[in-house]
């Protein structure tokens, strides 16, 4: 297939970075086109685990090309990290097979600090950010006051701009927080340096997609975070700051949406949500703490403790028909091993009524009530199962059971966390 999409369906973390580093192999580019590097996306090698967070998950594969989109928000110091640590361990990473958008959005230390000082204000409210400064960059973006990374390539360009930034941005943080200003020399000194850096990688990605794509290169669109958390259809505020879903393409890579040719979308077998807000599937009981434990449920990125529940079919049909999905990748079905009775939530109820739309609003969720019907599960240690038919039959009606609720065909199952821990359906 010349263009895929794949996506994360439920709230993150369901397992992206293996499954992309596996369908890297029959692409020419992997594009990441939103996010930040709130994202922590995992491919485990044999012995060795890389935790991507800016750098695409086919940048493990010397020979694909990687680019990072306008529609990110990038911190270049992780950037720079990111790549010296990955060429430390051998990774080939270059400007021959990585390329950054001029027009992407930098995140600046005023972006962290005002993450964190912003949530501190909200108290109860909070919404638990990765604190990646993920939300103020995105702001600024939106205000037009944000710098590109384009502006970094030229001190005077960054100079003037950043000290307009920093006017406001310092008085807002001294006068409003009351936190220490930051000081517009050194700012500007770091960022230019780490535009000297990057300089080499940077590119019109836009082009770059665009053209391999009509050269026939097979294009993969990598996407961060979750369908719940996208800012227009997640379960808002309680969300991240870009759209996650398959419709941030278009904006975030500059490719026509209409040259989008599959589209995939990835859930784990159960369901998880680092932060806060609504999860109605979560499972506050001994059993959500076993799958944290069975799942080894805790933040690629922060290291926090994953909430852990059941799978919501509700809200994974929602990013099914809000993404046009063609398909879905179950992820970590070996985490259910021995859960001798499997939950699903089915639908919600709303004053009573059965709905079949996943509600509107975060405050819409605080009244539902879920409802959860189950299946048995198996005993069966599946992590070295490759066919479908030998699998547990509990197992294969658990998958068909949750096909049949998604409305989409489940293509390929994982079942471990390595590469080859693969369960294709046909
Ligand atoms: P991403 O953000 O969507 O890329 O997912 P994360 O990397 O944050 O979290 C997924 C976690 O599950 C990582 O630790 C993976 O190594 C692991 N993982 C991926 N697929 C499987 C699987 O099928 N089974 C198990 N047990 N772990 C998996
Ligand atoms: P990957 O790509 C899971 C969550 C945060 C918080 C909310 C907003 O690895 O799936 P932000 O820092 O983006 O402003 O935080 O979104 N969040 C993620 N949860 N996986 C992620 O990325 C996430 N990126 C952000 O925990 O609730
Ligand atoms: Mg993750």
């Amino acid at each position: 297939m010349p263009s895929v999409s794949v996506f994360g369906a439920q709230w993150g973390d369901e397992g992206k970075g293996k499954i992309i580093d596996g369908m890297a192999r029959d692409a020419d580019v992997v594009v990441r086109y939103q996010g930040g590097a709130n994202a922590g996306h995992t491919v485990v090698v044999g012995d060795a685990k890389y935790v991507l967070h800016l750098i695409p998950s086919g940048i493990l594969h010397p020979q694909k090309r990687n680019v990072i989109g306008n529609g990110l928000a990038l911190d270049p110091i992780k950037l720079v990290k990111e790549i010296e640590g990955l060429r430390e361990r051998g990774v080939r990473v270059g400007p021959e097979n990585l390329f950054v958008s001029a027009r992407a959005h930098v995140i600046f230390d005023h972006h962290r600090l005002l993450d964190k000082l912003a949530e501190r204000w909200k108290g109860d409210g909070r919404i638990g950010t990765t604190g990646r400064g993920i939300g103020p960059c995105y702001s600024d973006k939106a205000a037009r006051t944000g710098l590109r990374i384009a502006d970094l390539l030229s001190a005077d360009c960054c100079r003037e701009r950043l000290s307009t930034v920093l006017k406001e941005k310092n008085a807002l943080i001294t006068k409003v927080h009351g936190a220490d200003s930051i000081d517009l020399d050194r700012e500007v000194e770091r960022f230019v340096e780490l535009g000297r850096i990057l300089a080499p990688y940077v590119a019109d990605t836009g082009a770059l997609v665009r053209k391999a794509y009509a050269a026939g290169e097979r294009i993969l669109f990598e996407g961060a975070q979750g369908v719940m958390l996208d800012i227009d259809h997640g379960t808002y505020p309680y969300v991240t700051s870009s759209n996650t879903s398959t419709a941030g393409i278009a904006a975030g890579v500059g490719f026509p949406p209409n040259r989008i040719e599959r589209v995939v979308g990835i859930a784990k077998a159960y369901c998880t949500r680092v932060g806060e807000g609504p999860f109605p599937s979560e499972d506050h009981g001994d059993e959500g703490d076993a799958i944290r434990k069975a799942g080894n449920e805790y933040g690629a990125t922060t290291g926090r403790p994953r909430r852990c529940g059941w799978f919501d079919a509700v809200a994974v049909r929602y990013a099914m028909d809000l993404n046009g999905a063609d398909s879905l990748v179950m992820t970590n079905l070996d985490v259910l091993t021995g859960f001798p009775e499997l939950k699903v939530a089915v639908a919600y109820r709303v004053d009573g009524e059965l709905v079949s739309e996943f509600p509107a609003a975060a405050t819409d969720l605080n009244g539902i009530e879920v409802v959860t019907e189950s299946r048995p599960g198996w005993t069966e240690d599946i992590c070295a199962v490759r066919q479908w038919k030998d699998l547990p039959e509990k197992a294969r009606t658990y998958v068909e059971w949750v096909e049949s609720l998604v409305g989409v065909p489940i293509e390929l199952l994982s079942v471990g966390p390595e590469r080859d821990q693969l369960i294709p359906r046909k």
